[in-house]
């Protein structure tokens, strides 16, 4: 059986939280896309070129547990408007979405470009703000210091450059449904992902 959940948004939205029950729920394997962009940004700040970083990423460079700063991830994003990081990393993300067995896949393009004909769709959003604050709890909380002006400054220069991209811009895709969870509890959050993609198996 193969089936596909494709869930795109901007940073800190719940995408990451919602792609992990869903698979869970289903049994699906999950992919967290930005990982790929983080290891290969993480490893441009190491000194290597962006695109050789891409063509020789090993999946236990995704294992690393420096991938989660705030520096990794703007690096994350200066390396995802390349294209020929992007197209180094397509092939892996397309195998891993037609496993069998199902697959959840989150990103910013996997509806779009990655997996056009996947069978579930969500675009997983909510303000700036709010997603700012959110990740700055998570930072602080994790032992981190972290300032949430900077953070939502950060949040904001990451929106623009993955929105703004001529190569697999962030965007929704036509037949993605929209989850704006700003003013939803996560648990609401899920009940909503977990119906759609109930609809469509
Ligand atoms: O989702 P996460 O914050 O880990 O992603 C880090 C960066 O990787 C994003 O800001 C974006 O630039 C890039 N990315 C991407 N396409 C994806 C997933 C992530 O361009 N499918």
């Amino acid at each position: 059986m193969q089936f596909t959940v494709a869930i795109d948004g901007p940073a800190a939205a719940g995408k990451g939280t919602i792609s992990r029950a869903l698979a869970a729920h289903f049994g699906f394997a999950h992919l967290d896309t930005g990982l790929l962009y983080r290891a290969v940004g993480r490893r441009t700040l190491d000194g290597v070129p962006a695109v050789i970083a891409a063509s020789t990423l090993r999946i236990s460079d995704l294992s690393r547990t420096d991938l989660r700063t705030q520096e990794v991830a703007q690096a994350a994003s200066e390396v995802a408007a390349n294209p020929q990081v992007r197209a180094a990393l397509v092939a892996f993300q397309k195998d891993f979405a037609r496993r069998e067995g199902g697959a959840v896949l989150d990103g910013r393009d996997i509806g779009t470009v990655i997996c056009p004909e996947a069978e579930a769709k969500l675009f997983v959003t909510a303000s700036a703000e709010i997603r700012a604050h959110r990740r700055w709890l998570e930072l602080t909380q994790a032992g981190h210091d972290a300032d949430e002006a900077q953070v939502l400054a950060d949040v904001k220069a990451r929106d623009a450059r993955d929105a703004g991209r001529a190569d697999a811009p962030m965007k929704q895709a036509p037949d993605a449904i929209l989850l704006d969870t700003s003013d939803m509890s996560i648990d609401a959050a899920l009940e909503t992902a977990l119906a759609h993609v109930r609809d469509r198996k």
